[in-house]
């Protein structure tokens, strides 16, 4: 994974940061921990827009996820070009994230760390994490389905990075 000492670290980023990346975060550091893994890899999120800045996560996703178990308290921040120098692994949530990332980034080594959340998917087959914050309730149950499943995937791909 890396050397001895140093943790993993992903950041997770959609557009506003209250909705599907904070909701990423919480559910992938669930994973860490269940499987004591909190020593080696770290997790955060952070939006493209920082007009919420501070905030924490939409109601409705916090109400949706912790319904399945995981707390959201993260506050929401805005994604900055100095992340790249952070994060081992900067992960979009669709395709506009991954292009405003790709803008961000610093250099062409910073921009082979931006992946799309979707890559991740093994359940459904689709190209994105569609943005719940317009949908009704069930907006956001498809929307943890997807991240569940992206980050129990993601998760099994940074332990093997490493063997
Ligand atoms: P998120 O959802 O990108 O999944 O956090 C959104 C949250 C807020 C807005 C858009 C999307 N907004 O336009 O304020």
């Amino acid at each position: 994974m890396k050397e001895v000492n140093s943790k993993y670290k992903v950041l997770f980023v959609c557009l506003g940061n209250i909705c599907r990346s904070p909701a990423a975060q919480g559910i992938f550091e669930h994973i860490v921990r269940e499987n004591g893994m909190e020593d080696r890899i770290e997790a955060d999120s952070a939006g493209t827009y920082g007009g919420h800045r501070g905030e924490l996560p939409d109601r409705r996703m916090r109400n949706a996820a912790m319904y399945r178990g995981f707390g959201l308290t993260h506050r929401s921040r805005q994604v900055s070009s100095l992340d790249f120098l952070e994060f081992d692994m900067i992960i979009a949530m669709d395709d506009q994230n991954y292009e405003d990332l790709r803008e961000l980034a610093p250099s062409v080594e910073a921009a082979d760390k931006i992946h799309r959340m979707a890559e991740f998917l093994k359940a459904r087959k689709m190209s994105y994490i569609p943005d719940p914050y317009y949908m009704g309730i069930e907006g956001f149950g498809l929307v943890l389905d997807l991240l569940e499943d992206c980050c129990q995937n993601l998760f099994e791909y940074i332990c093997h990075l490493n063997q």
